[in-house]
């Protein structure tokens, strides 16, 4: 191909899926209401697949995590049996409702609530009373754990706060399902934050669903990592949705000139974002969900998970946000960004640069959530409109609407 006709190519994306009747107009005003968002938690967050941990947080057989879920007000104690099956309960002491768990993770085949000691094992069954004789006639197996339907799926822990699931995790994944096998293995956790930003859950995961503003929002941060001059919207070459989620894959810009900082970073580790060394998908086990349109000049994926959590997916680095809907107005957001396991001095110089990179970044996007949040919240107009290249938070928004339609 000649370079004119590369140059028009490259700026050309190529959809999958059914993008057609995604609406470009959302009222997003609509879902900034109190009533509205009580009905979202009932029908979207108790009815989804939720995911809630990396397994690696839970690594060894009889190691335990306490995980909040805000938008469901729940606490949740995972653990992990002598065979490494994982289950989900409510942390929650079944004599006075005591939360039975404080926090955090470690390793335990039995948990004892602080109040009156009553102890629980693993697996949910009630292990001991204490002053049992007190409470005659009690069955111990109706007072186990209450447990929340749980599923494995790679690297991640979900859940399902639904009584009865309406399908399986498989089914609620679809396409994404099969996909990733092996991809998250052998990667190291180099950073781990939250924080609580003031905008509405929607907004907050939109902001990371679309390359558009990155030429702009992010042009001192990121100015030549994307684009160039067969494509200086920073059009993505391949998007597609799927019956629930959606993902697209970015183009690097062969020409990103690394500032003397960024290769003294990477000068002896692995290049990573906002560096794209090249990606090998040749092999044939290769994960088919990375670079799934086995674009040249690959990036980065991003993956939405909906409703609440995004995944971007690079050669040697991954990185996981959730977006946990703390009430209409608050949001909590999780990140978790790993790379390829550290050999060497420069390979943590690498990982530091990595971990710096993404939260000066983040902090850009945070900036827009919170002033788009208040700027609705003035009603001056209700809705929002969305091009071809926000197709992901078009799907967003219809799958929302889908579920919301069941009563
Ligand atoms: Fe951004």
């Amino acid at each position: 191909m000649n370079g004119a006709g590369q140059a028009a190519s490259d700026s050309i994306t190529r959809f999958r899926g059914d993008t057609a009747s995604l609406p470009d107009v959302v009222n997003l005003l609509e879902r900034m209401q109190p009533e509205y968002y009580g009905q979202e938690v009932e029908r979207i967050f108790r009815r989804a697949w939720l995911p809630v941990l990396p397994l690696d947080e839970i690594p060894q057989p009889d190691g335990y995590c306490v995980v909040t879920v805000p938008v469901l007000k729940a606490s949740l104690l995972l653990t992990r049996d002598g065979q490494g099956l994982v289950r989900a309960f409510h942390n929650i002491c079944r004599h006075r409702a005591n939360r039975l768990v404080a926090e955090g993770k470690g390793c335990a085949r039995s948990f004892t609530c602080g109040f009156h000691a009553w102890t629980f094992a693993s697996d949910g069954q009630l292990a001991a009373v204490t002053d049992a004789s007190q409470f005659p006639g009690l069955d111990r197996a109706k007072w186990g754990l209450v447990p929340v339907t749980c599923e494995t799926w790679e690297d991640l822990v979900f859940v399902n706060f639904s009584d009865q699931p309406e399908i399986r995790l498989r089914h609620w994944l679809g396409e994404l399902y099969d996909g990733y096998h092996g991809y998250f293995a052998g990667r190291e956790q180099i950073a781990n934050w939250s924080i609580v930003v003031n905008a509405n859950w929607h907004i907050t995961v939109n902001a990371f669903t679309e390359g558009y503003h990155s030429l702009f929002l992010h042009r001192n941060t990121l100015p030549d990592y994307q684009g160039g001059k067969g494509n200086p919207m920073r059009h993505r070459p391949f998007l597609e949705v799927m019956e629930r989620h959606g993902r697209y894959s970015a183009k690097a810009n062969p020409a990103h000139a690394m500032p003397p900082v960024e290769a003294c970073a990477y000068g002896h580790g692995r290049k990573l974002y906002p560096a794209f060394p090249p990606l090998d998908c040749s092999a044939p086990d290769f994960p088919r969900g990375i670079n799934p349109g086995r674009i040249d000049d690959w990036a980065f994926d991003i993956v939405e998970f909906f409703p609440h959590f995004v995944l971007i997916q690079g050669a040697d680095w991954h990185q996981m946000m959730w977006f946990w809907p703390i009430d209409v107005d608050h949001t909590e957001i999780r990140v978790l960004d790993y790379a390829y396991a550290a050999g060497s001095v420069g390979d943590r110089m690498a990982h530091s640069y990595l971990r710096v990179r993404n939260r000066e970044v983040f902090r850009e996007d945070i900036s827009t959530m919170e002033a788009i949040h208040a700027m609705m919240r003035a009603g001056a107009t209700p809705t929002i409109i969305l091009s071809q290249q926000e197709m992901l938070i078009r799907k967003h928004y219809a799958t929302a609407a889908a579920m919301m339609a069941v009563a």
